[in-house]
């Protein structure tokens, strides 16, 4: 093999898809996925690629930095793409605790392991897989630029802030060759249901209400998850050490336009009378800090390294939608154990 990759977070939702993607893409090179499988960490996710000679499967924490500089030693990484992550908004209110752990301690162990174990930064690249919660909130109009400042303020955003910071820190203190891009809410296939749309597909499916957060009226730039790995890989490739680059779908939706259109074609996929899903709407007590708007500009990546999103709105919407219904098996292992426990006690005060 040419290279070998570090990929921290690949059982995760965006993790698999970027994992399959590579693996495939790049046959001479071999990805290591280390990954501590938590709730969100699932290796149904990657089962077609599991066999393939290139891939590896780890199971670690990257809060244990002496495990971190043996796994190091052992496969002499070339690079790191950087996606293991605490990453739901309503868990950081719940508690921060494992928000500040895994994404800024974990962050910096992996961070000082590439420092320690890299003889030379020659040919190395670390890459800090971000969100655009990190620049806080929008009105009505404007969109995040990557020179737009920082203000996260969720536990969730203030922590992966911190860790842009961090690997920001790493370049500027000792030349580490990092690359950080922050991106909009991504969708489609193995996303975890405690996130909005696979949370009230499933919901939709079973008869259950749909918990509209405050108004309904809070909006986000949806991109489909596989151009956010064809992205993360341009920019690996051929993004500038130490810049930034913002990634988004240009594909904004307010929360309830985006129910109502999920509802249409839940109605449809479901051989449902018309109007039925909407009938599940319940409006609920809004999320803490809830954030107003998120839109990013990705004209920098789009101009310098000629990315472009393939699937927008409607066609994204109902792929996500059909995959979820096809897919029943997995949604009912993920919906197992601990995840009603989870739902009650997320749901149950609203
Ligand atoms: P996810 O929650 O689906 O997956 C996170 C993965 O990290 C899981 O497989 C989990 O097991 C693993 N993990 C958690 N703690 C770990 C630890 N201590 N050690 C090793 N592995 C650990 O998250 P996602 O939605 O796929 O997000 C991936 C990354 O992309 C995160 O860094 C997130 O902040 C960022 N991001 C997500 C979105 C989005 O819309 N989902 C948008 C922009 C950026
Ligand atoms: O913007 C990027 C971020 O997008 C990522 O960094 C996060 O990891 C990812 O979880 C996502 O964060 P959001 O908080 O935007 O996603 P979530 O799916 O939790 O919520 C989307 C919107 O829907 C938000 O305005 C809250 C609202 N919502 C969410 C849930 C779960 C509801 O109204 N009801 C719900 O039950």
């Amino acid at each position: 093999m040419k290279q070998t990759i570090l990929i921290t977070g690949g059982a995760g939702f965006i993790g698999s898809h970027l994992v399959r993607m590579l693996v495939e893409q790049y046959p001479d090179r071999h990805y290591v996925n280390l990954d501590l499988l938590t709730y969100a960490g699932n290796l149904a996710n990657l089962r077609d690629i599991e066999d393939k000679p290139n891939y590896t499967f780890v199971k670690g924490d990257i809060v244990d930095a002496d495990f971190l500089n043996g796994l190091f030693k052992q496969y002499n990484f070339d690079g790191v793409i950087h996606l293991a992550a605490e990453s739901h908004v309503d868990r950081s209110i719940e508690d921060p605790t494992a928000f500040i752990k895994t994404n800024i301690l974990g962050t910096m162990n992996l961070l000082n392991a590439a420092r320690h174990n890299w003889e030379s930064f020659e040919g190395k690249r670390f890459y800090h897989v971000s969100t655009d919660e990190v620049y806080g909130t929008l009105g009505e109009t404007g969109l995040f630029r990557e020179d737009t400042s920082y203000d996260p303020r969720s536990p969730y955003s203030a922590s992966k802030a911190s860790s842009d910071h961090l690997v920001r820190a790493f370049f500027h203190t000792y030349d580490m060759p990092i690359v950080i891009s922050n991106c909009s809410n991504n969708y489609g296939p193995f996303q975890f249901p405690e996130k909005l749309l696979p949370l009230f597909i499933n919901n939709i499916k079973h008869n259950k209400s749909l918990p509209v957060y405050g108004d309904g009226k809070y909006t986000r730039d949806w991109l489909w998850v596989g151009d956010h790995a064809t992205a993360i890989d341009l920019i690996y490739e051929k993004g500038r050490v130490g810049e930034t680059y913002n990634i988004g779908g240009n594909n904004e939706w307010k929360n309830i336009d985006l129910i109502n259109d999920l509802c249409d074609v839940m109605d449809e996929l479901l051989d449902r009378e018309e109007g039925a899903s909407k009938k599940l709407i319940t409006y609920v007590k809004d999320r803490a800090g809830h954030d107003r708007r998120y839109a990013i500009d990705a004209s920098k990546l789009m101009n310098e390294l000629g990315w472009e999103p393939t699937v927008f709105a409607k066609e994204g919407l109902r792929k996500t939608a059909e995959w979820y219904l096809a897919n029943e098996e997995w949604m009912e292992n993920v919906t197992s154990g601990d995840y009603q426990k989870y739902y009650e006690s997320m749901y149950a005060e609203r």
